[in-house]
């Protein structure tokens, strides 16, 4: 530590309520919320954050600025009777056997310094671009914080902020790493296994384009960097000639079709917020299934018609009258799905998917123009997830983890709120499906209404800002002293994220690498080394065969 890097020195302050700094020979104005701070004191060396800046000498401000020469008063009392505080989280604190999570704070008068990209490697490591990949910069250095993929796909993990902070550029970012990580995985023949991504793409940014909010085109998406990479279901069939256009061959994009007879009742009754359905209507849907079975080729073709028929038709196939009134009702508020060109009575393209993902290849599903849609949207995740889950809770711990699968959903709130924990099979996958290698990267604006069960599942939270005070409450929660953590969330700029979790060695404040400039590298990083993708996909065909 060099005499003219000190910036201040520690002059007390509480565990919980956050460590004083007073400056020294530096204005307030070059110190933001954020910034972190190194601390030495005789037995360590502390790493902290900038929670807050206190100028609190307003009466010495106020004799000053009525004497007769207040510019010339002002230099002469500034640092001594005109004094400016940081007040600051104590994060980390290391000695020569290493770091660890701060459980006191830095004695008096300890000199500090703005942390140093040399230190921030002391803290956090660096980034290998095998496991560890740069998240972004620690402010105020240009250290690149590495977040250890191995690590953060083992548990779900959350990106949250409010509309326009960047999350769905860092899912993609983050999506990159994992198959960055998953080809290093399969190459080095590691025990680690690797992953596959199943996407749910609700605005078509990661099997297309990224846009800016004002819907210039700001980016490829991870599909289009890596596109040996990706299967591109397309629930809007105009989408598939967009993504094909893009890549200027015929096997990445296909449409998604889901074949009538396949749609189970919960799938319907999964959605009865938003259909307006009632707990006893999802009871009569399951006792009439069968009957309904009989009036056409499959139960739901039935139910979407069932306007159409006849009263004494119904009562003779045993129909109730009351239930007749009750399944019109439904029918008609199911109305949409008649015209719904993702349903069909013959193709189901889901099984495919489902088989894309058991060979280890991404998968991303984009809705194009019905992305907007809820109903459908909903209808689409909970019906490939129920799917999934199926597949895989049957089978034995070992048995579903040849590889991982980690399903990234936006909007995540809608399917993971409390009101429909029991039934939501996204739900059901965070909560049983951890042992199996299924974990889910929840992505969304207001995590406050995301179930706490499924919360507590969350293990890497990657937060941008937001105002809304149970939000931040939520996405600080898991922290050691959330309390103090809290004002930084609120100050974050577009592309900054607070970013803590067992992928993160200490909690810190980053600004996120710049996309574009990132996946360039990463494409060309990925060209020198490309995987044999034939091999791979044979190796997994053949542990598919001996399945
Ligand atoms: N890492 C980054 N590199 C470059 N630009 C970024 C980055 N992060 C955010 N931006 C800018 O911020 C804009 C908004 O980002 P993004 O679309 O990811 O926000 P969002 O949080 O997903 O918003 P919404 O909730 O409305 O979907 C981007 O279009 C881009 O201009
Ligand atoms: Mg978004």
């Amino acid at each position: 530590m060099e005499d003219k890097d000190i910036i201040g020195t520690t002059i007390g302050g509480t565990y919980s309520g956050g460590v004083l700094v007073q400056l020294d020979g530096i204005s307030h104005e070059q110190i933001e919320v954020g910034y972190s701070l190194v601390t030495r004191s005789n037995l360590k060396s502390y790493l902290m954050i900038v929670n807050d800046i206190v100028a609190d000498s307003s009466d010495v401000a106020l004799a000053v600025n009525a004497s007769r020469k207040p510019t010339f008063t002002k230099d002469m009392v500034s640092g001594s009777l005109l004094t400016s505080k940081l007040n600051c989280i104590p994060i980390a604190s290391s000695t020569e056997n290493g770091a660890e999570d701060a459980l006191t704070i830095p004695d008096y008068l300890s000199k500090c310094t703005l942390l140093t990209p040399e230190e921030a490697q002391l803290f956090y490591e660096s980034c290998d671009l095998k496991n560890k990949y740069p998240l972004g910069t620690i402010k105020p250095t240009d250290f690149n914080l590495p977040i250890d993929i191995d690590v953060l796909v083992q548990n779900s993990f959350g990106i949250f902020g409010k509309s326009g902070t960047g999350k769905s550029v860092l899912g993609n970012l983050v999506a990159a790493y994992i198959v960055m990580y998953s080809n290093y995985v399969k190459q080095a023949q590691k025990e680690n296994l690797p992953s596959t991504l199943l996407i749910f793409d609700m605005h078509s940014e990661y099997g297309l384009k990224l846009k800016t909010p004002s819907q210039k085109v700001l980016a490829s998406g991870v599909a289009q960097t890596f596109p040996d990479e990706f299967r591109v279901y397309c629930a809007d069939p105009t989408l598939v000639d967009d993504v094909e256009k893009e890549f200027k061959r015929g096997t990445l994009a296909k449409e998604l079709k889901i074949k009538k007879e396949n749609v189970e009742v919960e799938d319907i009754v999964v959605l009865s917020e938003l259909l307006k359905i009632s707990g006893v209507g999802g009871l009569i849907l399951q006792s009439v299934r069968n009957k309904l079975e009989k009036l056409e080729d499959n139960w739901f073709e039935a139910l979407l018609n069932f306007e159409s028929f006849d009263q004494k038709m119904l009562k003779d196939q045993d129909f109730d009258p009351q239930v007749i009134i009750s399944l019109r009702a439904l029918s008609r508020r199911l109305s949409a799905f008649k015209h719904f060109p993702q349903l069909t009575d013959n193709e189901d393209t889901c099984q495919e998917l489902l088989n894309d993902l058991k060979a280890n290849r991404n998968v991303i599903v984009s809705f194009g123009r019905y992305g907007d849609l809820e109903l459908l949207y909903m209808f689409i995740v909970n019906y490939i997830s129920r799917r999934l889950r199926e597949e895989y809770v049957s089978k034995g711990i070992s048995e579903g983890t040849k590889n991982r699968i980690i399903i990234f959903v936006e909007e995540a709130h809608k399917f993971l709120n409390p009101n429909v924990r029991e039934s939501s099979p996204l739900g059901l996958i965070a909560r049983e499906l951890r042992k199996r290698g299924i974990v889910l990267c929840i992505i969304d604006q207001t995590p406050s209404q995301i179930d706490e069960n499924v919360l507590g599942m969350v293990w890497n939270f990657l937060v941008g800002a937001t105002n809304i005070e149970k939000d931040i409450e939520v996405a600080t929660g898991t922290l050691k002293l959330p309390q103090l953590f809290r004002p930084l969330v609120a100050s974050l700029r577009r592309q900054e994220f607070l970013a803590y979790g067992s992928a993160i060695k200490f909690p810190t404040v980053v600004k996120i690498v710049d996309y574009s400039k990132q996946m360039e590298n990463l494409k060309i990083a990925y060209q020198k080394n490309k995987p044999d993708l034939s091999k791979v996909t044979k190796s997994f065909e053949r542990a598919l065969e001996r399945d």
